[in-house]
Formats: C-alpha cells, sequence, structure tokens
C-alpha cells in the first residue's frame, strides 16, 4: 500500500486549486444568484483539459486516470460545484460512455470536441415518472428500418440547453422490459427536439438544467451505443463511473467548506478567545476533518479500482453514499460554525451548505446506493 501521490498527480492538485481560486472564485456568488451559466469559466475549462481528462490523447483528451480525475474534481467543487457537475457529467458520463462503448466513427466524430469543450453533453436517463426506477422508461426509440423515431420527455437533465448533444436512454422493444432498451448519441439540433425552461433550484443553481421533450426525432442508426438492447446496462456501466465524479464533487464541497471553517474558527472570537479554543467547535472541526479523509479515501479507492480493472460497483456507490451524506452534515455544521454570518451569501458556506443537497439525490439517491451496496454484500 501507498498512500502517497505521485508528482503529476500533486501537479493535477495544485493546477486545479489554482485555477479554481483564480478563474472560478470571482463572480460565483452572482452566478449562482443569478442562474448565470459560466460560460467563461467552462470555455477555460475546456482549454485546459478539465472537461476530457481520461480521454486518450488521440481523441484530444488528456489520457488521465480517474485518480487524477478525482484530485481535480475536489479542488474545483470546492469553489464552484455548477463548474463541477458539468466537468462531472462530461467526463464521466458522456466521454467516458462513448470511449469505452461506442464505434470508432462515434469516437471520431464526438470525443474530440467534447474532451476540449468546444461541445458538451449531456447524459438523459430520468424521465417525469422514471427516476429512480430507471428500467422504467417511457421514451421510445421505434426501429424504423434505417433509423429510429424518438419520442417522449427527459427531466432534470445536467446541461440539457447548453449540450451539442445528448445520451439518450429509450425503450425500443417494451416486451422485453430493461433487455429492449437502448442508448443513442442524439444531436442537439434534431428536428423535433424541443428543450424546456432552466430549473430554478436550491442549489448548483448556475448550471442548467432542463427537461427535453422528443417528438417524432429521427436518429440515425449508427447512432446507437452497442448492441441491440445494450441500453439499459449502459447507463448502468456508465453511473458506476459517474457515482465516482459526484462522490468527488460531494467531497469538494465538503472540504471547501470545512477549509472555510478553519479560517474563520482561527480569526472570530467570542468570550475572549478564538472560538477554535472553545471544544464545542474544535470537536465539530475533528469530526469533520475526520469525515472528510474518509470520504476521501472512499473516492481513491473507487477510482484506484477503476484504473486497476477491478469492479468497482460497490466502491462507487460506497463513495457517493457516503461523501455525499456527509457533504450535507459538514456544510451544515459549517454553516453553524459560522453563526449570522453563516447564513448570508458573502460567506460562502450557505451556497455550499444548498449545492451539497442534490449530491444525495442525483447520479442515484443515497438510497438507492444503499439498493446497489446491500445487493453486492448480500448476493
Ligand atoms: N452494471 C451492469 N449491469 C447492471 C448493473 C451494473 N452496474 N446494474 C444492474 N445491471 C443489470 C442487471 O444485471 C440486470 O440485467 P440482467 O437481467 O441481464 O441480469 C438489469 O441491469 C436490471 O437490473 P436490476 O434487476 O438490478 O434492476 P432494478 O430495477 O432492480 O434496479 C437500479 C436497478 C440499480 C435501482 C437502477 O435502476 C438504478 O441505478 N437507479 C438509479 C438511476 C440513477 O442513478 N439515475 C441517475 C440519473 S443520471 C443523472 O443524475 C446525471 C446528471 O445529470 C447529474
Amino acid at each position: 500500500m501507498n498512500f502517497t501521490f505521485s508528482s503529476e498527480h500533486k501537479l493535477i492538485q495544485e493546477t486545479a486549486k489554482e485555477f479554481a481560486n483564480n478563474e472560478l472564485l470571482k463572480g460565483v456568488i452572482d452566478r449562482d444568484e443569478n442562474k448565470t451559466f459560466p460560460k467563461d469559466q467552462i470555455k477555460m475549462m475546456g482549454e485546459m483539459g478539465f472537461l476530457g481528462m481520461m480521454v486518450d490523447p488521440k481523441y484530444g483528451g488528456g489520457g488521465m486516470d480517474t485518480i487524477s480525475y478525482v484530485l481535480a474534481m475536489e479542488e474545483i467543487s470546492k469553489i464552484d460545484a455548477s463548474c463541477s457537475v458539468i466537468m462531472s457529467v462530461n467526463n464521466s458520463l458522456v466521454c467516458w460512455g462513448i470511449e469505452k462503448f461506442g464505434s470508432d466513427a462515434q469516437k471520431e466524430k464526438f470525443l474530440p470536441k467534447l474532451a476540449r469543450g468546444n461541445m458538451i453533453g449531456a447524459f438523459c436517463l430520468s424521465e417525469p415518472e422514471a427516476g429512480s426506477d430507471a428500467t422504467s422508461q417511457k421514451t421510445t426509440a421505434i426501429d424504423k428500418g434505417d433509423h429510429y423515431l424518438i419520442n417522449g420527455t427527459k427531466n432534470w437533465i445536467t446541461n440539457g440547453s447548453t449540450a451539442s448533444i445528448y445520451l439518450v436512454i429509450a425503450q425500443t422493444d417494451v416486451e422485453k422490459g430493461h433487455k429492449g432498451i437502448n442508448a443513442f448519441i442524439v444531436e442537439k439540433d434534431s428536428a423535433g427536439i424541443t428543450v424546456g425552461p432552466r430549473e430554478n433550484k436550491l442549489g448548483i443553481r448556475s448550471s442548467d438544467t432542463t427537461s427535453i421533450m422528443f417528438s417524432d426525432v429521427q436518429v440515425p442508426k449508427e447512432n446507437r451505443i452497442g448492441e441491440d438492447g445494450f441500453g439499459f446496462k449502459f447507463a448502468m456501466k456508465t453511473l458506476e463511473g459517474g457515482r465516482i465524479g459526484i462522490a468527488s464533487q460531494a467531497l469538494g464541497i465538503a472540504s471547501g467548506a470545512y477549509e472555510l471553517c478553519l479560517k474563520y474558527a482561527q480569526e472570530r472570537k467570542a468570550f475572549g478567545k478564538e472560538i477554535y479554543k472553545h471544544q464545542a467547535i474544535s470537536f465539530m472541526l475533528a469530526d469533520m476533518a475526520t469525515e472528510i479523509d474518509c470520504a476521501r479515501l472512499l473516492c481513491l479507492k473507487a477510482a484506484w479500482q477503476k484504473d486497476n480493472n477491478i469492479n468497482y460497483a460497490e466502491a462507487s456507490s460506497m463513495a457517493k453514499l457516503y461523501c455525499a451524506e456527509k457533504a450535507m452534515k459538514i456544510t451544515t455544521d459549517a454553516v453553524q460554525i459560522h453563526g449570522g454570518y453563516g447564513f448570508v451569501k458573502e460567506y460562502h458556506v450557505e451556497r455550499l451548505m444548498r449545492d451539497a443537497k442534490i449530491t444525495q439525490i442525483y447520479e442515484g439517491t443515497s438510497e438507492i446506493q444503499k439498493l446497489v451496496i446491500s445487493r453486492s454484500i448480500l448476493k
């Protein structure tokens, strides 16, 4: 066992930290308040290689491992979790899904643009009546010979109005249940697509979340990913990696809040001394530090298993579950440590608390992670 990072890992971590502090921190409160999509910031992230970190360099990506991705996600998420969800969806759902399971033609056509941020992608699985119960897809993709015809509605789609391509999961053969589901690359400018208004959310407010309606959208056959009927497994396999991304986002939100608390507790005085000298506060900080360390180790373990081709379904669900739950707890305590200042926007912790909530919900709720873990340990 070796718990040290390589010099490359340290460099990536340092680069992401510097970038987040220099480029994402300014304006983050306003972007959150006004739901302003971080267009310029995402462009810079693409140029710096943060949007296709693990993509093979032959497709314009960084060719990095998942550990590097976790380290960068943590640093970006400390400062702006709206930027990091865009990064996570593009890297671990869209780029990874296409690179791992797509055809050569699909990879050549889409990966270079996705990896450099010249386009971003979205992952369309959830529906108005199929969230956790993802096999209950109502969106249909009917085989019409040389193309499929897609009809239905997807919702809660990250990058819904800003993505250029959608990975759409749809039911081709109802009789076959989940074995009749397919995944498609659908270009946003296809006729018949209507994008709903951007949701007005509790957290990650500057990221773009919409519903998308598909009405007789023609998708060429060559845009199907994998064999006929592979769509549900495609979604599940892709989400295994996605959950490492969201776990590291939750980790970053928690560690960002913790770092703000450390600083505040050493500056703020009450009853004649800095508040960290009161055990009520120092014990809260000790709990935070311990839980963040556990959360980070779980993320890195899942990433390491993925990089070493060891089944990581259970590990990624454990990381996602633990990190999300701790992010919610730690950010709530961070507001408490800051007292009244924690309740106003300028001190950042209230935003981190609002942002933490979604990590318990998307890419599989905490309850779904417990389902995956319990099935894995009890099989
Ligand atoms: N890898 C490969 N195959 C898998 C799999 C995995 N990880 N998990 C399940 N499967 C397969 C099963 O083996 C089964 O296939 P067979 O019949 O051939 O064996 C098939 O898929 C169906 O599996 P289950 O019987 O386990 O299905 P289920 O309905 O009982 O439960 C579930 C599945 C785990 C609950 C799944 O529905 C799930 O993960 N739900 C949560 C969905 C989710 O995470 N949504 C997130 C939306 S995307 C998002 O949030 C992105 C964003 O924008 C931020």
